[in-house]
């Protein structure tokens, strides 16, 4: 059969930030190939699957070579002969080989990669695009991007507390105007933040990475930057924050160090849902650790009914935790991280069992990242609605952005952009 696979290879290859990753080649009998890296997280959370690093002094102790080594050995042996179309089964016989509930012992840098390279050599040997593959001749849209134009955090020396402060066009027609209209607001800000002596660098994904004196400091330049580049804060441009409070929080509580603030779960949630009232807020990721779930349902109650209330490092691409999470009254969408969960399959199981619940779900990049544009097709195929790349700036982060737009053309008349369609059926209904 054309799809049966052939060879598995990996090797260490160098991600955005210098550092070791895998990537993974599956080749198959009709001579078609696929190929894919994984990405690597800063602020992981704890239930994610596990990134195996070699340790010692070598890179930092970041070496892959033994992620890399299971891929050329028990990996490659277990799928050679197998179809590269059943990825559900290959999937599947990967994580049960592995045998950890983390994947700890292949290590998910190395399942990751052979499960996307997967994707793309079953697509080739199909003659067909990935997200073509994915959508098996269902509808789906384009997604929505959420774009980072102020990069703080864990990827930019804690700055800012806040990691990330994004922009979303949920009013576009097309993915094409919500680049466009980003562009704008990306040159913009960085103008001001040169004007005002501000800039300090470029963060982990792209953003300008400026100095601010509090967190409110940030999100008024970001309102300041949207008006400047012409566009209406709040009407089509609204905000987008990734709070990533998990590395903010110690022992119960959370610390912002640039407001010299020390908050309780409940204070903390009442400082977000703050800022929500006051600026034009549409979406909020992790505002509370990972393991608050008690802080993410008192949030969700506060002001889930009107924004999107994303879990990231709280839910970690799995579907148990997301179903766990809707019961408590926590979240409205879920951010899919692939090698969070470590495979296509189970990534995919963490979207189905967010669409069930008619949450959004956002695809989405890590901070150290490649050329590889899988995530794209994941986004388009999947219909997942929304996706978030990091910043408009950075040839890992472009390819990305880059890959949608040749996917929308190649849709032609059939593309849909998701815009507004894309929120739970509750905060699109608020959004008007
Ligand atoms: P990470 O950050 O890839 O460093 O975990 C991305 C995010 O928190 O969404
Ligand atoms: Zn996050």
């Amino acid at each position: 059969m054309k799809t049966t696979i052939t060879a598995v290879r990996a090797r260490q290859v160098w991600d955005s930030r210098g550092r070791p990753t895998v990537e993974a080649d599956v080749t198959l009998a009709g001579a078609a190939s696929g190929r894919a890296c994984a990405p690597a997280g800063a602020s992981r959370g704890a239930h994610e699957a596990w990134e195996l690093r070699d340790g010692g002094t070598r890179f930092g102790g970041l070496g892959v070579d033994r992620a890399v080594a299971a891929v050329n050995g028990e990996i490659a042996a277990l799928l050679a002969g197998r179809n590269a179309l059943d990825q559900e089964g290959l999937d599947a016989a990967m994580t049960e080989a592995d045998g950890t509930a983390n994947l700890s012992r292949f290590g998910a840098n190395a399942i990751v990669a052979v499960s996307l390279a997967l994707l793309d050599a079953a697509a080739a040997g199909s003659g067909l695009a990935r997200w073509e593959l994915l959508a098996q001749g269902c509808k789906v849209r384009i997604p929505l991007p959420e774009i980072q134009i102020f990069g703080g955090g864990a990827h930019a020396g804690r700055r800012t507390d806040v990691q990330d402060f994004m922009i979303m066009a949920p009013r576009a027609d097309s993915i094409r105007e919500a680049f466009e209209i980003t562009a704008d607001v990306f040159r913009a800000a960085g103008r001001l933040m040169e004007e005002t002596g501000r800039l300090a660098g470029a963060a982990d994904e792209g953003g300008w990475w400026p100095m601010f004196s509090s967190n409110e400091d940030a999100l008024d330049a970001l309102v300041q930057s949207i008006e400047r580049s012409g566009h209406r804060p709040g009407e089509d441009v609204f905000i987008s924050l990734d709070v990533a409070a998990n590395e903010l929080h110690d022992a119960g509580r959370y610390r912002l160090g640039l407001d010299n603030a020390d908050f309780s779960s409940a204070d903390m949630v009442g400082r977000v849902a703050d800022w929500v009232r006051r600026y034009p807020i549409l979406s909020i990721e992790d505002p509370v650790s990972q393991d608050d779930l008690e802080g993410f349902a008192l949030a969700t109650r506060s002001f889930g009914a009107t924004t999107q209330l994303i879990g990231d490092d709280i839910l970690v691409t799995d579907a148990e935790r997301v179903r766990r999470a809707a019961a408590a009254g926590a979240g409205n969408a879920v951010l899919v991280k692939v090698n969070q969960a470590g495979t296509v399959s189970r990534a995919k199981a963490a979207l189905d069992a967010a669409k069930a619940l008619n949450w959004g779900a956002i695809v989405s990049a890590r901070s150290g990242e490649t050329e590889d544009v899988a995530i794209a097709h994941l986004a388009v195929g999947w219909d997942a609605g929304q996706i978030k790349v990091g910043s408009f700036a950075r040839s890992e982060r472009m390819a990305k952005w880059n890959e949608l737009l040749r996917i929308e053309e190649a849709m032609g008349a059939d593309a849909v952009f998701a815009g507004v369609s894309a929120f739970a059926p509750w905060v699109a209904e608020a959004l008007g």
